[in-house]
């Protein structure tokens, strides 16, 4: 979608938000797949009410991108336009064990940052690529951890009341992959009280988790991380590992041979070939183990 209405123009400029035309979504995403459209940068938080009243007005549908390393995008051109935070210099600020970390931080050089100053807790998601903002919608977690344990307060575009809004941990809740916030909801920072531990100890807890995620995980390669969530009890990856499905492939779409839940973009795959692969690869699932397997990837498709 092309925004071309010099009204629309000139208030975006007013209100400090950057346009980029013809932005391809796969260049912003770990997956590489995606097709094009306007992106528009934000540099104000303050802006962004009046960006969506704005937006709304003009009838331009829009939507929120973290990093985009749990994203799987359509293809072509694409019906609205996205929206994307500037993360701010600098995206932490400490204050005793509480971080104070704008949504646009990257994930890993923030849990690298608070180690160094002696605060972890994170140690298990130095792997995950990402925004924060990204890892707390998701609830992003790995190796016994999860983001939502550490959250004191949330600062969020809610668009229910088309206001800025702090909410507290406890208004929140977190569950595996899930949260309590509204699709349409804008994760624009977050505070988190993590606990002191030495540097060197954080250290040697990244390294294990580094070395785990290593030697499981299809590191070099372009994908959105496990495409499917655990069933209860379960794990997705192992089922489709069983019924000897790495490797399988639509187009450039594939299940990787190192980790049968990660689907990797192994040249120029589509969003087509990915979506195939996936509703191929839960259809054999349902049917060996009679279980449906939803997915953890976010699918922005029409
Ligand atoms: N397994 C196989 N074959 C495979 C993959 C896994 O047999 O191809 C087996 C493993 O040997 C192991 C079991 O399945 O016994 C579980 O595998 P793993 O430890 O890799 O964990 P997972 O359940 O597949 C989850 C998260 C990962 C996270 C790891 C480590 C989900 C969907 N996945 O994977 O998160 O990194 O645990 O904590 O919750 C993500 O969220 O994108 C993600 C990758």
């Amino acid at each position: 979608m092309r925004i071309s209405d010099a009204n629309i123009l000139a208030r975006l400029a007013e209100l400090g938000v950057e346009l980029k035309h013809g932005t391809s979504l796969a260049e912003l995403t770990s997956l590489g797949i995606g097709g094009t459209t306007d992106l528009l940068r934000i540099h104000k938080h303050e802006s962004i009410p009046e960006l969506l009243t704005l937006l709304d007005a003009n009838q331009v549908r829009h939507k929120f991108l973290g990093g985009g390393s749990n994203l799987l995008v359509g293809d072509g051109e694409l019906p609205w336009v996205v929206l994307q935070l500037v993360s701010p210099d600098p995206d932490v600020l400490l204050e005793g064990n509480l971080a104070h970390v704008d949504a646009a931080a990257d994930l890993g050089r923030t849990v690298t940052y608070c180690a160094k100053h002696n605060l972890g807790g994170m140690e298990g998601l130095i792997g995950v690529p990402g925004t924060v903002g990204g890892a707390l919608r998701m609830n992003a977690g790995a190796y016994g951890m999860q983001i939502g344990s550490y959250v004191r307060e949330v600062k969020v575009y809610r668009a229910a009341t088309r206001k800025i809004e702090i909410l507290r941990g406890h208004q929140i809740s977190f569950e595996y992959r899930h949260t309590s916030f509204a699709p349409d909801d804008m994760m624009l920072a977050v505070t988190l009280e993590l606990p002191s531990k030495p540097y060197n100890e954080i250290l040697q807890g990244i390294r294990i988790c580094n070395e785990k995620r290593r030697s499981s995980q299809p590191l070099g390669q372009k994908s959105a991380g496990c495409i499917f969530k655990n069933p209860p009890g379960t794990s997705a990856g192992r089922m489709i590992d069983e019924l000897g499905l790495k490797g399988l492939s639509f187009g450039d779409a594939r299940v990787s041979a190192r980790h049968a839940n990660f689907f990797v973009n192994a040249g120029h795959a589509s969003a087509k070939d990915m979506l195939a692969l996936i509703a191929n690869v839960r259809e054999r699932v349902q049917k060996a183990y009679g279980v449906e397997l939803e997915n953890e990837v976010v699918v922005w498709n029409g």
